[in-house]
């Protein structure tokens, strides 16, 4: 039974226990997933060959579910996929929409992997009191702000539902659902008898990206071609545990998350950042003066009532709103260490750290501004065209394949350039050397090394499910008897050798 003390944090929920403050270790107990380690950071930090992004090494982005799984594999060369969204129900992003967007970036770019961004025009149309040509002109408006972020357009897929949505990704979402009992829905999202049916139907709709054939211009026809990341902050988790729950049973490998903590609204830890009132949030469209005037006058203070007492006691950090924005935005470690000391001991007043976060976030916010007043239509048509994307994984994986790169390259900007061309081009591309009539295709680009291949036979014949439908059944019970028909032959060439050689000596 719900308390009035009980926090609550689902997609669409977010409040904290009877302190106002939401208790993350309590979450990852709940929701069952782990905490990150500094020992997976610094795993990170070494595969990447890149010092970890702030938010990872603050421990803002905090629990994890198969992070380790994905850096494990990618250790051995194997890729994967970044999946993250966005809900369009506001004209714009405010700062704490822009958290996961600056750390898939950041993500995108010391992994060198291909990202999928999914606004969900329909939830926003199913929960919300607006009109879905109203979420579908949001989507395009918040993809301006999401593309500001600075993600590339040769490796970055951007699609609203209501336009996408395409055969295979429908089959995605039929088989989840299938897979899901409403009394199941009812216990991870908490959805009652008065819920519409397109709510209680939408949750497949979110989990079908965390399978890359919902993609197959990007990553050809095959469940099992990459596996997928996905970053957000921990509300989304409820999706994504119900997706990791049915993958073996629609033959998908569970997503990977790493989630983070909330950046507070400004009036406080326990308030809510609204659209319906801005003076609880900073919005990447804010000016200078506007920021300024929102940090002075409404920004929740941990630092003493007066200057004396100030001085006397030093700040609260726990609660001090300036402080915690500082520590998501302030990339200098030293200058933060600093001010939290000075703050936290009165030797810094409220209205100096107040400055500071004015002066950090002002730049940030008009840069912003600047980057998005480039993002034109066509700009944006860049990430939505499903046509172009697959160029970019000639890039991504180029050092597995430099070979076959030129050809592929060649073939692709052939002189007519057109769009048969590359569908042709692309259908090559995804045809896997030996593959068979069910094993359609592989990421495009796709490391396609000897070891490449060995891994993923291998992990295929490892992950074969034992539970599920008949077909999904019957393949895995295909797969298996090959590779050991295989291992027999192999087991019988070596005694034949054997006793050969025993013959001769
Ligand atoms: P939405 O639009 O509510 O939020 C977009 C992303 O921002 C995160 N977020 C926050 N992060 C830090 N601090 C905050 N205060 C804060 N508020 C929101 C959300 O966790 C999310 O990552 N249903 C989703 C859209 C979606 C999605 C996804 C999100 C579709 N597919 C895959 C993540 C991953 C939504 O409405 O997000």
């Amino acid at each position: 039974m719900t308390t009035e003390e009980e926090q609550v944090v689902t997609p669409w929920d977010v409040s904290g226990g009877a302190d106002g403050k939401i208790d993350y270790q309590k979450l990852v107990k709940e929701f069952g997933c782990s905490e990150i380690s500094e020992e997976l950071i610094s795993r990170i930090e070494r595969c990447t060959k890149t010092k970890a992004h702030p938010f990872l090494r603050r421990g803002l982005f905090f629990a994890h579910r198969e992070l380790d799984e994905i850096v494990t594999a990618y250790e051995k060369g194997e890729k994967f996929y970044l999946y993250t969204g966005r809900g369009p129900s506001s004209e714009s992003l405010h700062l704490g929409h822009l958290v996961p967007f600056q750390f898939t970036k950041w993500l995108q770019d010391a992994f060198k992997v291909p990202l999928v961004i999914q606004l969900t025009d329909d939830e926003k149309f199913l929960w919300k009191d607006l009109q879905l040509e109203d979420c579908r002109r949001l989507a395009r408006e918040n993809a301006k702000d999401i593309v500001a972020c600075g993600f590339n357009p040769e490796t970055t897929f951007i699609f609203a539902d209501a336009s996408y949505m395409c055969p295979s990704f429908y089959v995605n979402m039929v088989k989840i659902a299938k897979c899901v009992t409403f009394n199941q829905a009812k216990g991870i999202f908490g959805f009652t008898g008065d819920s519409n049916i397109g709510q209680i139907g939408f949750p497949p709709v979110q989990a079908a990206p965390s399978f890359p054939d919902c993609f197959p211009h990007m990553f050809g026809m095959n469940k099992k071609s990459l596996k997928c990341l996905i970053p957000c902050a921990i509300d989304q988790d409820p999706y994504f545990r119900m997706t990791r729950d049915v993958s073996h049973r629609i033959g998908g490998y569970k997503p990977a998350l790493v989630e983070s903590r909330f950046f507070p609204a400004l009036k406080g830890e326990s308030g809510k950042m609204s659209a319906s009132d801005p003076t609880s949030a900073i919005y990447v469209t804010d000016t200078a003066k506007e920021i300024k005037n929102k940090i002075n006058k409404h920004a929740f203070s941990g630092g003493g009532a007066t200057i004396e007492e100030q001085r006397e006691h030093g700040a609260n950090l726990d609660v001090d709103v300036p402080w915690k924005w500082l520590n998501f935005f302030l990339e200098d470690d030293e200058k933060l260490k600093e001010i939290g000391e000075k703050y936290g001991s009165g030797e810094m007043l409220t209205g100096e750290i107040k400055q500071i976060l004015v002066d950090v976030l002002t730049p940030m916010v008009e840069e912003h501004q600047k980057r998005r007043a480039l993002v034109t239509d066509e700009v944006l048509d860049l990430y939505f065209n499903p046509k172009k994307t697959p160029k970019v994984f000639l890039d991504l994986f180029r050092e597995y394949e430099e070979k076959e790169f030129g050809k592929w390259e060649k073939k692709v900007a052939g002189d007519s350039g057109d769009d048969d061309d590359l569908c042709k081009a692309l259908e090559e591309k995804m045809k896997l050397e030996g593959a068979t009539e069910n094993e359609e295709g592989c990421a495009i680009g796709a490391p396609k090394s000897e070891d490449w291949l060995r891994i993923r036979k291998e992990r295929m014949q490892q992950d074969a499910p034992t539970e599920g439908s008949k077909s999904a059944l019957k393949k895995a019970a295909k797969i298996k008897a090959a590779a050991e028909k295989k291992a027999a032959e192999k087991a019988a060439k070596a005694a034949a050798r054997a006793a050969k050689e025993a013959a001769a000596a």
